[in-house]
């Protein structure tokens, strides 16, 4: 078979989908070269590996499965919306892949989800199943927008328990959320946190931010960063660095 792009070297490595560390680095890079550059830099102990929309689309499942056979949990966060068969279909590729993570938007409503968890199966290492409840750039106002008239924060927790009864394993959510989604669904619910800031890293476009030890005490499971890792001048330093500020603040 052809190769086309970036040419991996040789790659013997099984894949694994044991998740070593709490933290999930964004792959939001746009080129093949990039995000293997970078990934050559670390090592599965370190970080779990997030692939998004962006990467997906332009460079497809490829990439992916490198990923894994390096050893690496890859966290494919495609947000699946759709009717319950095509999900259930998307889910059961997303496992033939082997991703350690899948995730999904709760709007899709219990039947969506039920079907996600069927397409995953039911083997002990079938992938992490989280949902989305509402996207963070949605106000009350574009909630309205659309017809629902909660607030946000009402929304957040409906889903988030609609998706718990749908066989869900957790939710991606603010580290703000974390605390009283644990209190509503418990501990072992798994909490994945975006909008995580080192201190004196900019906040970019996020508005809402924690510290990577203050968002694990407050009960988070898992944290996702992207830029203050990926465009720090020293990527790998300021992983071990928000490494050290979890071991330290826990
Ligand atoms: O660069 P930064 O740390 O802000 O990246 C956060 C990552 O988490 C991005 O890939 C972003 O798309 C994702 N994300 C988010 N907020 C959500 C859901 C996902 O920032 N509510």
């Amino acid at each position: 078979m052809q190769t086309v792009g970036y040419v991996y070297p040789g790659i013997d490595i099984e894949g694994s989908v044991e998740m070593k560390s709490k933290v999930i680095v964004a792959l939001d890079f746009s080129s093949e070269q990039q995000v293997m550059d970078f990934v050559d830099r670390l090592s599965p102990d370190m970080c779990g590996l997030k692939v998004g929309k962006e990467l997906f689309t332009k460079l497809g499942p490829r990439p992916v499965e490198v990923l894994i056979k390096k050893g690496f949990s890859v966290f494919l966060d495609l947000k699946f919306h759709d009717i319950p068969n095509t999900v259930e279909r998307a889910c059961a590729a997303a496992r033939d892949l082997g991703v350690w993570m899948v995730n999904v938007h709760a709007l899709g409503g219990a039947d969506m989800m039920q079907s996600a968890r069927i397409g995953l199966g039911a083997t002990s290492d079938r992938p992490l199943l989280t949902a989305v409840t509402v996207l963070t750039s949605m106000d009350s106002a574009a909630l309205s927008a659309v017809g629902l008239d909660a607030t946000p924060e009402e929304l957040v927790k409906r889903l988030a328990r609609l998706a718990q009864s749908s066989g869900v394993d957790g939710v991606v959510c603010s580290a703000n959320e974390v605390r009283e989604l644990t209190t509503i669904l418990g501990d072992e619910f798994i909490k994945v946190t975006p909008g995580i800031r080192p201190a004196g890293v900019p906040n970019n476009d996020q508005k809402r931010v924690m510290s990577p030890s203050k968002a694990i005490e407050e009960g988070a499971s898992y944290l996702v960063i992207g830029r203050p890792i990926t465009q720090a001048r020293d990527p790998v330093g300021a992983l071990t660095q928000v490494l050290e500020d979890i071991a330290g603040g826990v």
